[in-house]
């Protein structure tokens, strides 16, 4: 193993710049080069690139956004975006390759091992959390401390106004971000993509509900069949006219801001294990921590859609919320 590319791609997640560092310094370690490629696919398809040494990777652990940029690239998943990026590997005479990037940057990942027979080894950098094989995805840490952050402010209007506030985050059609900033906010209900009942749930909740206390927090995951907060909030105006109701949608704040001690800590231990991989033979696979473990899962488990969450989570949540 000579010299690697890196890309960053997806939806950006804070904790992907530390990954970066430690996959760059690792590879130095090892007298690897390192290719960057800016924009994730895009920039493979261009060949945008810059060759990154230890001392590029300086200063940005506890930077979010992602030094490489990042795009969700629709190019890549034509034939000739794809012939591109081939020829880009070929002239690079890659032996490696890692992505630091979602389920979409992984299924670009097979697809691509179908064109070349480079080694290819992923990180997972999501806020969302929604891959199979690790315990937490790079980003998602972050993620949850800013909703709770943003929730306990939101907390302090609502009580003072004594109204309800509907709060939606991100998550795309997960809820894990929902589910457990809901605990960490003690919001008194959620709505989750997982969960199909989760709107009659809450409708039959509010019949237990102390008519002395006025505020609420509810917390709706973005993939909701609902309609999102502004489903839920604008069907519970019509429905609870004796409330005072207000909607929120966190948006993009969830996926910025200084990457957390755990993220800082999960992104370096990941990147360090994915040049190892890649040095060990191993393709198509994505570096996970699973109970402190560091394992390895083929792309094609990685990305296979979560349909229950723990329900032990769940339960703690609907009981310390009632
Ligand atoms: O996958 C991360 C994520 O932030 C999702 O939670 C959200 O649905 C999506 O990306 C938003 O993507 P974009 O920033 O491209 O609109």
């Amino acid at each position: 193993m000579k010299k690697i590319g890196l890309i960053t791609s997806g939806g950006d997640a804070p904790g992907m710049n530390a990954c970066i560092r430690a996959v760059v310094r690792t590879a130095r370690a090892e007298q690897i080069e390192v290719v960057g490629f800016y924009r994730g696919y895009e920039g493979l398809i261009d060949n945008d690139c810059i060759q990154l040494t230890k001392s590029t990777v300086s200063n940005i652990i506890h930077r979010g956004g992602t030094v490489l940029k990042t795009a969700r690239s629709s190019r890549f998943m034509t034939s000739k975006g794809m012939q591109m990026a081939v020829e880009t590997l070929q002239k690079h005479a890659l032996d490696g390759f890692i992505v630091i990037g979602g389920d979409g940057s992984f299924r670009g990942a097979l697809e691509l091992s179908k064109q070349h027979t480079i080694k290819t080894i992923g990180c997972p950098g999501t806020i969302d959390n929604d891959l199979v094989g690790t315990d937490y995805t790079i980003g998602y840490d972050t993620a949850i401390n800013t909703v709770t952050e943003a929730i306990d402010k939101i907390r302090d209007t609502a009580e003072s106004h004594d109204r309800i506030f509907v709060v939606e985050v991100m998550g795309r059609d997960a809820g894990l971000i929902a589910l457990r900033s809901a605990i960490a906010c003690g919001a008194e209900a959620i709505l989750i993509p997982e969960r199909k009942n989760d709107l009659a749930r809450l409708m039959e909740k509010k019949k237990s509900w102390r008519k002395t206390k006025k505020s609420r927090i509810i917390i709706v995951a973005e993939g909701d069949e609902n309609g999102g907060a502004f489903g839920i909030g604008n069907l519970l105006k019509k429905e609870w006219p004796e409330f005072d109701i207000r909607i929120s949608i966190l948006g993009h704040i969830q996926r910025g801001g200084n990457p957390t001690c755990m993220e800082r800590v999960n992104a370096s231990i990941m990147g360090y294990y994915a040049v190892q991989a890649l040095k060990n033979g191993l393709t198509n696979q994505m570096v996970g921590i699973v109970n402190k473990q560091v394992c390895y899962t083929p792309f094609q488990d990685a990305v296979k859609h979560i349909e229950e969450l723990n329900p032990d989570m769940l339960q703690i949540l609907d009981i310390l919320s009632a």
